[in-house]
C-alpha cells in the first residue's frame, strides 16, 4: 500500500507517493506565493498557503501515482522548521507566520543571552538564542504586537499547521521542536525552565511526538478538502532537515551528508547529544527515536551560485543554467587561480554565528574571466562546509562516510570540489528525493511497514556512486582553506571600521 510524504518547503509544497519497497511512484510540487518581506531582514508566509499548495500537491501526486484515496496507508510530515504559526481561541490564524529565516530578533536574543546566560541556555536546550528560532520570534510578537499576543492560545511550526489542518491535532516532532528554543533537547521534553524564564504559557505549545508516532488519522472534512480516506493515519515526520537525512540514509553514527540546497548543512546522528560549547553547530534530536543529530549550516551555498547566475547570467542555450555554469567553471584549476569566495551574502551561521556577516570575492586579477569566479564559488561554498566538519573533528563525531545532497551533488564538478576540499570519498545516492522521501518513510514506519527507521533506511537508501578526492587539486585546496579561513575576520573588521 502506497505511503505519502508531504514537505512544506519555503518555496513550495511538495508531496511524493512511494511504494512499500521505498520506491518512488510519483511527486507533485505546488509553488507557494514569495514570503513577504515588510521590512529588510523579514520574512513572512501564509499558513493558508501552505495548505491550499499542500491540497494541490498531494491531489497532483495521487493521480500520477494512479493511486486511490483509500489505497494510502498513511501521511508523513515533513517543513521548514522554526517558523512560527500563531492560531487564536477560534484556531484562526493571527498573523502571517514568521519563518526562519526571517532575522528581526537580534534584540530578543540579545535579551535570552544576557536574561538567562549564554551557557545556560546551552545546557538547557543545547543550542544558543539565534535569530531564526521560534521562541525570539514569539518574544517579538509579544513586545511589538501586544494586542495580537494577546490573542494567541497556540504555537505550530509550518508542517505542523498542516497536521492541524489534516487530523485536527496539535502535535509535532522532537527534531522539529528542537528548533524552537524551548525543547530540552538533551531529555526530549518541553524545558519548563525555558518557559518560566520567559513567561511562555505550555499550553500554547503542541503535544511532542517521536518522528514515527501516530499523532492522529485525517478528518472526514480535511480529507474531502485533500482528497484522502478519513482516518487515514497521520505520522509525526520531522523538520526538513532530520527527514531529509532519514531519506539518506543518515540514521546513524558515522555516515554524514553534505548537502547543498539554498543553504548548506553538514548533517550527522549521534547517540547522545553533542554539543559544541561555542554553539556553533546545532544538537537537535532527530526524527529516529532516542538519536540526536548536529547539523553545520551554511545559510547562502546553493544560493551563492544562484546569486550569481541571477545577477550576471548564464547563457542560454537551452540547457540548465547550473549545467552551463559548471562546464565554464571546468575552465578554471583547482584554486581558482587564487580567487576566493567567502559565501556569507545572508550573514552566516556556521562557523561565525553571525546574522551581519558579508559575503567577499576576493583576490582579482585582470586575467581572471567568469570562470575563476564561478569556480571560486564552487570552492567557496565546499570549504564553508569543511568549516562543520572541522567542528564536528573537533567534537569526536565520526565521519566515516560522506553522502552528498541537492543541487551540489547533482554537478559532478561540484561533487569532485567537494571530494577534494573534503580530503573524503564522497558518495551519491540512487534516489535522492529530500525531505518528502524522509517523511514518507518515517509513515510507513509508523504504520508498520517497517518495524524501525533503521530498517527502512536499509531497505531503501542504496549508494549510487563513490567519488575519490584527487590528490594533487586536495592538497592545492588545502593552501587556499588556509587563506579562507583568513577571510572572515579581515572582511569584519572592514566592515566594523
Ligand atoms: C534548519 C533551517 C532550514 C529551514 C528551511 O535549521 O533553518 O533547514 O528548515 O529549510
Amino acid at each position: 500500500m502506497p505511503l505519502l510524504g508531504i514537505d512544506i518547503g519555503t518555496g513550495g509544497s511538495r508531496a511524493l507517493v512511494i511504494d512499500d519497497a521505498g520506491s518512488v511512484l510519483a511527486s507533485a510540487t505546488e509553488e507557494h506565493a514569495d514570503f513577504a518581506s515588510p521590512e529588510t531582514g523579514w520574512a513572512e508566509q501564509s499558513p493558508d498557503d501552505w495548505w491550499r499548495a499542500s491540497r494541490l500537491a498531494v491531489g497532483t501526486a495521487l493521480d500520477a501515482a494512479s493511486c486511490a484515496a483509500s489505497d494510502v496507508r498513511g501521511v508523513g510530515l515533513s517543513g521548514q522548521m522554526h517558523g512560527a504559526v500563531l492560531l487564536d481561541a477560534a484556531d484562526s490564524v493571527v498573523r502571517p507566520a514568521l519563518l526562519w529565516c526571517d532575522q528581526r530578533t537580534q534584540a530578543e536574543c540579545d535579551w535570552l543571552t544576557e536574561t538567562i546566560g549564554r551557557r545556560r541556555l546551552i545546557e538547557l536546550t543545547s543550542n544558543p538564542a539565534l535569530t531564526g528560532f521560534t521562541l525570539p520570534k514569539l518574544l517579538w510578537v509579544r513586545t511589538h504586537e501586544p494586542k495580537l499576543w494577546e490573542r494567541v492560545r497556540s504555537v505550530l511550526l509550518p508542517k505542523d499547521y498542516v497536521r492541524f489542518r489534516l487530523s485536527g491535532e496539535r502535535a509535532t516532532d522532537m527534531a522539529d521542536a528542537s528548533g524552537t528554543l524551548l525543547l530540552d533537547v538533551a531529555h526530549r521534553r518541553w524545558s519548563s525552565e525555558m518557559l518560566d524564564a520567559t513567561g511562555v504559557d505550555s499550553s500554547m505549545l503542541p503535544t511532542l511526538h517521536e518522528g514515527p508516532d501516530i499523532t492522529g488519522r485525517l478528518s472526514a472534512d480535511a480529507a474531502a478538502e485533500i482528497g484522502l480516506a478519513a482516518g487515514t493515519p497521520v505520522v509525526a515526520g520531522g523538520g526538513d532537515q532530520s527527514a531529509g537525512a532519514v531519506g539518506m540514509g543518515i540514521i546513524r553514527p558515522g555516515a554524514v551528508s553534505a548537502t547543498i540546497g539554498t543553504s548548506g548543512v553538514v548533517f550527522a546522528a549521534t547517540d547522545v547529544p553533542a554539543l559544541d560549547p561555542e554553539g556553533r553547530i546545532h544538537t537537535f534530536c532527530h526524527a529516529v527515536p532516542g538519536r540526536w543529530h548536529v547539523m553545520g549550516v551554511t545559510q547562502a551555498a546553493g544560493l551563492s551560485l544562484r546569486w550569481f547566475r541571477d545577477r550576471f547570467g548564464a547563457g542560454d542555450d537551452g540547457r540548465d543554467p547550473y549545467d552551463r555554469l559548471a562546464d565554464e567553471a571546468a575552465a578554471a584549476p583547482a584554486g581558482s587561480d587564487g580567487v576566493l569566495w567567502a559565501p556569507y551574502l545572508m550573514g552566516e551561521r556556521t562557523p561565525h554565528v553571525d546574522a551581519n556577516a558579508r559575503a567577499a570575492l576576493v583576490g582579482l586579477a585582470a586575467a581572471h574571466g567568469r570562470a575563476h569566479v564561478i569556480r571560486a564559488i564552487l570552492e567557496g561554498v565546499a570549504f564553508s562546509l569543511r568549516d562543520s566538519f572541522t567542528i564536528l573533528d573537533a567534537m569526536d563525531v565520526p565521519v566515516t562516510e560522506i553522502r552528498l545532497g541537492g543541487g551540489g551533488a547533482r554537478s559532478p564538478l561540484w561533487r569532485q570540489v567537494q571530494a577534494d576540499v573534503y580530503h573524503h570519498q564522497v558518495t551519491t545516492l540512487a534516489a535522492e528525493e529530500g525531505a518528502a522521501y524522509g517523511a514518507a518513510l518515517l509513515a510507513g514506519v509508523g504504520t508498520g511497514v517497517w518495524a524501525t527507521v533503521d530498517e527502512a533506511c536499509d531497505a531503501a537508501v542504496a549508494i549510487a556512486d563513490r567519488i575519490d578526492p584527487n590528490v594533487a587539486d586536495a592538497a592545492v585546496l588545502d593552501r587556499h582553506y588556509a587563506r579562507y579561513r583568513a577571510l572572515y575576520p579581515a572582511i569584519t573588521q572592514v566592515l566594523n571600521s
